[in-house]
């Protein structure tokens, strides 16, 4: 790997445990407002020291986020369609690679949906970005995304959405938990986090899903919902940062929450 797209990537995927805790807060690029990111700025600055990569849009980026940060930045370039609107798998690239550059990112990621009417349009979306990207040594993170018509989010799905994400160059792939979650990582050439999707009942569902990825292979986390939806966002990014760096329990990481309340 060229030694630029490599150290970025090392910026992301802590060398040391060979893991990650990435702060996704870039639910507004098709929602929104959405709850408890209504204003960005105020739920991402007390996160920060406790993340190791950030994933947003260069919106947010701008204007919510101050350019003194040392936390590694990956950047959404991919949207164009909203909650409201006739079809969420629609999505173009937004944002052009010299603006990444300008912005200092550590990766770009873009969405994939596979099994939609615009399978082709976002698979040929992502080859763009690689090529872009590659121009430049900026890493690739491709989203697996899922939509109601997509199909399940069992193994069979995820293994084919990250392994097609892994062939057209990705760098890494973000997808979700399911049954069976080493075969997606086993037929993944690349490293893989997790999503958390909408916000789980417990605390204790969520730290049991990351808990569970991690043992299975997965090289982080990228949670959003899960981390500042909760009334104790530090608490939850605590506890999440011990099960991917650490290995603690679910049980271990309910304590660290407890702890930080
Ligand atoms: C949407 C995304 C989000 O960043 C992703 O879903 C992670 O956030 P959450 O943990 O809230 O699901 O990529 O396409």
């Amino acid at each position: 790997m060229d030694w630029g797209k490599k150290n970025r990537l090392s910026q992301i995927i802590k060398p040391d445990t060979g893991r990650t805790v990435m702060l996704a807060v870039d639910h507004g690029y098709f929602l929104g407002p959405t709850h408890k990111l209504e204003v960005p700025e105020e739920t991402i600055t007390p996160l920060l020291p406790y993340a190791d990569a950030l994933m947003l849009t260069r919106g947010v980026l701008r204007n919510c986020v101050s350019p003194e940060t040392s936390v590694p930045i990956v950047l959404r370039v991919s949207g164009g369609s909203s909650i409201i609107g006739d079809d969420l798998s629609n999505e173009g690239i937004t944002t052009s690679m010299e603006d990444a550059v300008r912005l200092n990112v550590a990766a770009v990621a873009l969405s994939i949906f596979v099994g939609s009417d615009y399978e082709q349009q976002t698979l040929m979306n992502l080859a763009i970005i690689v090529d872009m990207a590659e121009e430049y040594g900026i890493p690739v993170l491709a989203v697996t995304a899922v939509g109601k018509e997509l199909g399940k989010r069992d193994e069979r799905f995820l293994s084919l959405s990250c392994r097609i994400a892994a062939e057209q160059g990705a760098s890494f792939v973000k997808t979700y938990y399911c049954e069976d979650f080493e075969k997606v990582v086993g037929s993944c050439p690349v490293p893989v986090v997790i999503a958390g999707g909408p916000k789980l009942e417990t605390e204790l569902d969520s730290f049991k899903l990351a808990h569970s990825a991690i043992q299975k292979g997965a090289k982080g986390v990228d949670f959003g919902r899960n981390i500042w939806q909760n009334p104790n966002p530090i608490g939850m990014i605590k506890a999440i940062r011990a099960i991917v760096h650490e290995n603690a329990s679910p049980e271990d990481a309910q304590r660290i929450y407890d702890e930080n309340k």
